[in-house]
């Protein structure tokens, strides 16, 4: 099979691509450059790739222009601007991205005669966050107070409306996850992020909302619900659907209480610092329920909480300690595969 990962430089589309190619399929990209440090670029992803494409989503001519190209038998969306704050920095892009992008891609997709199956990647912040304790059913509404998740959940929106009146065949379902956390990820205001390059700096870290409770999800868990998506379309079941792959209530927890377990992982005496007064708006408790994905895909997670921030640990002091970026994350992706040995 060969598979068309749109957003493949990030941190995200880094991983899919190893774990596409792992497991012997073709791999090609859509994407603009990586950023600096990333992934994609440290594990030398680029080498992994039939077609690597750098292609602006916004350019509907382009973005036909490259799926065409490439002639996929798969595609899979995850290109975006995926940051909350950057969305109140810049609403414009955020919009432009995972709207207009997302309709382009869906329209490149369905003038490509290749496609077989794709699948459209949003957010758990799609939903209309009322700040409970149960995770959101794939059947409750939709809403966003930033940029971001507003956007995304007019990207959701878009592609229940293009699969219900578009007349477009291909087999096409909606994936939402959460928070992920896993090795190499580079992108500004992740929590992770955070804690690793502090850490590593032997500095204290500091927190904008230490209660804020989310759901933490090793990367390749996710990738794996994204995948087992794909597996059922081409099998001819769940187009149309949509997907929650978050992980379960035990995975529910304080971002103060995550820095407090990787400081211990990391065996820093770093400390955590509370920043007083944060000024924009973000969401206090978002969790998911992924019983459907779990009943009707028979997926869950491999990792635990305490594993996902384990081997997220472990990534960035392999690493550090001068080991390949693409060797670690294949020894990573091997262990998952084997039921999450690492
Ligand atoms: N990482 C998370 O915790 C998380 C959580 C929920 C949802 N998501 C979703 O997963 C997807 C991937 O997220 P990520 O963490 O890998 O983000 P990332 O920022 O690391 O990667 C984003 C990718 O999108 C590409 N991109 C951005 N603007 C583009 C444009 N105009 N044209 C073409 N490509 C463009 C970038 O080049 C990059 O390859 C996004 O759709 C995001 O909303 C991520």
């Amino acid at each position: 099979m060969h598979y068309l990962v749109t957003g493949h430089t990030g941190f995200k589309g880094a991983w899919l691509v190893q774990m596409l190619a792992a497991a012997g399929h073709e791999v090609s990209g859509l994407a603009l450059a990586p950023v600096e440090g990333a992934l994609f670029a440290r594990a030398h992803v680029g080498e992994l790739l039939v077609h690597d494409l750098r292609v602006d989503i916004r350019d509907a001519m382009a973005t036909a222009a490259g799926v065409a190209n490439v002639s996929p038998d798969v595609v899979i969306h995850l290109a975006a601007q995926p940051l909350v704050r950057e969305s109140y920095r810049d609403p414009r892009t955020t919009w432009e991205t995972n709207v207009n992008g997302t309709f382009n891609v869906l329209d490149a997709v369905a003038n490509t005669s290749s496609v077989k199956a794709q699948v459209i990647i949003t957010t758990d912040k799609v939903y209309r966050n009322v700040n409970r304790v149960e995770g959101y059913r794939e059947d409750e509404p939709l809403g966003g107070h930033d940029p971001y998740s507003a956007s995304k959940a007019a990207a959701d929106l878009l592609t229940q409306s293009w699969i219900a009146s578009s007349g477009c065949t291909v087999p096409t379902a909606i994936a939402r996850a959460g928070n992920v956390v896993g090795g190499g990820d580079v992108c500004a205001e992740r929590l992770m992020v955070d804690l690793v390059a502090a850490f590593n700096a032997g500095q204290d870290v500091h927190l904008r909302y230490p209660h804020a409770v989310r759901p933490w999800q090793h990367v390749l868990d996710c990738l794996a619900g994204y995948l087992a998506l794909t597996d059922a379309l081409l099998r001819g079941e769940q187009a149309g659907e949509a997907f929650n792959f978050g992980p379960g209530p035990a995975s529910f927890v304080e971002v103060g209480a995550v820095a407090e377990l990787v400081a211990q992982l990391w065996g820093t005496s770093a400390g955590v610092v509370i920043d007083p007064a944060p000024e924009l708006h973000e969401a206090g408790l978002l969790a998911l329920d992924a019983g459907k994905a779990q009943r009707e895909l028979g997926w869950r997670d491999h990792l635990t909480f305490t594993d996902a921030m384990r081997w997220t640990v472990d990534w960035a002091k392999r690493v550090g300690a001068g080991e390949d970026p693409r060797q670690v994350c294949s020894d990573q992706i091997a262990g998952f595969n084997d039921g999450g040995q690492e």
